[in-house]
């Protein structure tokens, strides 16, 4: 089936190269409209968005909450210090309060996999996206990494692109590794054996614990933020920050030794300079990090319009 006829977007596991590859096309329809002056349509007037970030978030948020507007849709945000989850309100009875208020959309981003899942079982009227749960998924991210590398090198298929870090805590890379996988391209994971799931082969990558290896001829290298956070709950997983930074950062002679000429550098954000990444690699002439920002845009736009019926709806609804 060609299209995207989901009520949610909660992952991309599961998710055909057919409806991939549509949300990108309409993603990439959406691109102009932010390279207007006007950047205003009104494919979503009388809609209304919650934004239930219960995790910081700077990039997620705030793309979400252009996006929605952009659209013409009404939008809400609730933040964890502000919601009534402070007030030991559980995440279910907040989300059933909010669709009692008849939103279209709620966006949550969650530090327990499984959240959005939840609450898309639970609220059969309202579209659930997920902005990131846990360790489990991030699809927009992957998605707006996929519009990316589309867009620099002209498709996903037979493109090989090599995740660094910290896979084992990465929804990130778990979503890249499912949506990279499905529309062809050749997915590496390179890092500390600690920080890489056993078994991770399975999902059809090949593992390096070597970056020389992990980055000889790739495309592109997507290099993934040491999550201090959840390390912290977990115990030590490499000796220092300066060890993993010898061991796994980029710098420019990394690069220039080991790495294809016009290899692509990601980056989901935040950027921890100096550990994963060196300033000069970061700003360099390979980074396409705030491509990726400026592509999340469009991605969220086609994520909003596609859950609530996409043309179709638009027209029965006299907003197309
Ligand atoms: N990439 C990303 O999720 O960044 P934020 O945490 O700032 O949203």
């Amino acid at each position: 089936m060609t299209g995207f006829v989901r009520k949610d977007l909660i992952g991309l596991q599961g998710l055909s190269a057919d409806e991939i590859g549509y949300v990108l096309d309409v993603a990439d329809q959406f691109r102009f409209v932010n390279l207007r002056s006007i950047k205003k349509v009104p494919t979503l007037r009388g809609k209304s968005v919650v934004h239930l970030f219960l995790e910081p978030s700077t990039r997620t948020r705030t793309s979400f909450d252009i996006a929605a507007k952009r659209l013409s849709a009404d939008t809400f945000s609730i933040s964890g210090g502000s919601s009534s989850t402070t007030k030991g309100e559980t995440l279910l009875d907040t989300a059933r309060n909010l669709a009692a208020m008849h939103p279209d959309i709620i966006v949550l981003r969650h530090a327990r996999a499984g959240a959005p899942g939840l609450l898309s079982d639970a609220l059969p009227n309202t579209s659930i996206i997920n902005a990131g749960d846990g360790r489990h998924e991030h699809p927009t991210q992957a998605l707006l990494d996929m519009l990316t590398i589309r867009r620099a090198l002209g498709g996903l298929k037979g493109r090989t692109v090599t995740i660094v870090g910290d896979i084992t805590h990465s929804r990130v890379a778990r979503s890249n590794i499912w949506g990279l996988r499905t529309m062809g391209a050749k997915v590496r994971v390179c890092g500390p054996r600690t920080l890489i799931p056993p078994g991770i082969e399975e999902l059809g990558v090949e593992v390096h614990d070597n970056l020389q290896d992990g980055i000889r001829k790739a495309d592109v290298v997507m290099m993934l933020r040491i999550q201090k956070e959840r390390l912290s709950r977990g115990g030590h997983f490499f000796p220092t920050s300066r060890e993993y930074s010898r061991m796994f950062g980029l710098n420019r002679e990394k690069l220039r030794r080991w790495a294809r000429k016009d290899v692509l550098i990601m980056h989901p954000g935040p950027i921890n300079r100096g550990v994963e990444l060196e300033p000069e690699v970061a700003d360099g002439e390979w980074s396409v990090i705030l491509d990726q920002v400026e592509n999340g845009v469009a991605v969220r736009m086609a994520v909003m319009y596609l859950v609530l019926g996409g043309e179709g709806a638009a027209r029965r609804e006299g907003r197309g």
